[in-house]
C-alpha cells in the first residue's frame, strides 16, 4: 500500500507546527551562508579530492590528506556494502562520496542545502562522462522532498551532514523523510554522527593540548565548560538511533558502526556511523506518525545536544 503523500506532508507540517520555525530558518540560512562561501572558494580539481576547511580542533592545521582519504574511503566501503543502485546523498557538499559511488548505481540524486556547491559540482560532472548519466544534483535543504519519490531509493545517505541541523526536532524530521524516500528493506546511512557521550572527552583532549603546560586541572575544567557551552553543532548520543528502533516500526534494525581507521584523530575517535534498516513490509503509519503524535518524546531528547559555538564547520 503506497502511502498518501498529503497525509505525509501534513504530518511532516504538524510536526513543524509545535517548533520555533523562525529560529531553525535562520540556523539553516546560517549554515547555508557558511558553506555557499567555502564552496565558492572550493579546489575543483578532482573530483572528491577537495578536503579545504577539514581543520584540526587541536590546533587549527589542515587533517593531513592520508587522514581525510582514509575517512573518505571507509564511509564509501561502508556505503557499497549496503549495495546501493538508486542512491540518495543529502547533504552532497563537493562530492567526496559521490565520485566514487556514483559509477556503482543505476541512478544518484545528490541534494544540498548550499546551492553554490550544487552549482560546482554539476560543473564538475559535465566534465566526467561516467557520471553524466543517472546523476541529478537538487540544491535543497535536508527536509525538503520536493521533486523526490516517496520509496524510491535502496539507499539514502546522510554523511557528515546532522551535525549542521537546527535542533533534535529537525533531526527527528530529516529522519522521517529519509525512511519514506526509502524501499521496503533499503537502508538509511547516518554517517559521521558527532558523538554526544564522547564530547567532553574530545573538547577536554583539545583544550589539554592548547593550554599551558603547567595549566592547573581547574583552569582546563572551566575552560572545557566553556567549550561545551559555546558548541554550536548537534551532537547525538548513539542510544538516540537504538531508541529510533523500538519506537518505529519502519526501522526493522539500526547497526551502530565504530568507526575503524589507521590513523587516529578526532574523526575516527569520537564519531561514529549507523545503519538504518527499513522494514521489508510497508507499515500504515510513517516513522513521524509514530514519533509519539507528533511530539518528541522525552525519552529522545535526551539523546541530542545543540550548543552554540564560534567556529565555522570541520568541513
Ligand atoms: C561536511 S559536508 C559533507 C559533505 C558530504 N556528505 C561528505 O560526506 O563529504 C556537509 C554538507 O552538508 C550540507 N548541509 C548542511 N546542513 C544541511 C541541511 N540542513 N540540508 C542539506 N544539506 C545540508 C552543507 O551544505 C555541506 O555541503
Amino acid at each position: 500500500m503506497r502511502r498518501d503523500p498529503a497525509l505525509r506532508s501534513r504530518r511532516h507540517q504538524q510536526h513543524r507546527e509545535s517548533r520555533d520555525e523562525q529560529r531553525e530558518s535562520d540556523w539553516l540560512s546560517t549554515w547555508q551562508h557558511v558553506y555557499d562561501t567555502y564552496h565558492q572558494s572550493a579546489r575543483r580539481d578532482a573530483l572528491g579530492e577537495d578536503f579545504t576547511g577539514w581543520d584540526s580542533s587541536y590546533d587549527g592545521s589542515p587533517i593531513p590528506l592520508a587522514h581525510m582519504r582514509e575517512w573518505r574511503d571507509a564511509a564509501v566501503e561502508r556505503i557499497l556494502s549496503l549495495k546501493p543502485r538508486r542512491l540518495l546523498e543529502i547533504g552532497v557538499g563537493s562530492g567526496a562520496l559521490m565520485g566514487r559511488l556514483a559509477p556503482d548505481c543505476q541512478s544518484f540524486v545528490g541534494t544540498d542545502l548550499s546551492p553554490v556547491a550544487i552549482s560546482g559540482l554539476s560543473a564538475q560532472v559535465t566534465a566526467h562522462p561516467e557520471l553524466r548519466r543517472g546523476v541529478e544534483l537538487r540544491p535543497q535543504p535536508a527536509h525538503d522532498t520536493n521533486g523526490l519519490r516517496p520509496e524510491s531509493f535502496d539507499t539514502v545517505v546522510l554523511n557528515s551532514v546532522v551535525q549542521y541541523f537546527p535542533s533534535g526536532e529537525y533531526l527527528d524530521e530529516v529522519l522521517s523523510v529519509a525512511v519514506d524516500l526509502t524501499a521496503p528493506g533499503g537502508a538509511d546511512f547516518v554517517g559521521d554522527v558527532r558523538n554526544l557521550r564522547l564530547h567532553r572527552c574530545l573538547l577536554s583532549a583539545v583544550q589539554a593540548r592548547r593550554s599551558e603546560e603547567n595549566a592547573d586541572r581547574q583552569t582546563l575544567r572551566r575552560a572545557v565548560d566553556r567549550a561545551v557551552a559555546t558548541e554550536n553543532e548537534l551532537l547525538v548520543d548513539p542510544g538516540y538511533f537504538t531508541d529510533l528502533a523500538t519506537r518505529h516500526r519502519d526501522v526493522a534494525a539500526v547497526d551502530i558502526q565504530v568507526k575503524q581507521a589507521v590513523h587516529e584523530n578526532e574523526l575516527s575517535r569520537y564519531r561514529y556511523d549507523v545503519v538504518l534498516t527499513k522494514a521489508s513490509s510497508r507499515g500504515s503509519t510513517g516513522l513521524l506518525g509514530r514519533l509519539t503524535g507528533g511530539r518528541r518524546s522525552a525519552g529522545a531528547s535526551r539523546f541530542l545536544a545543540a550548543r552554540r559555538r564560534s567556529r565555522g564547520p570541520v568541513g
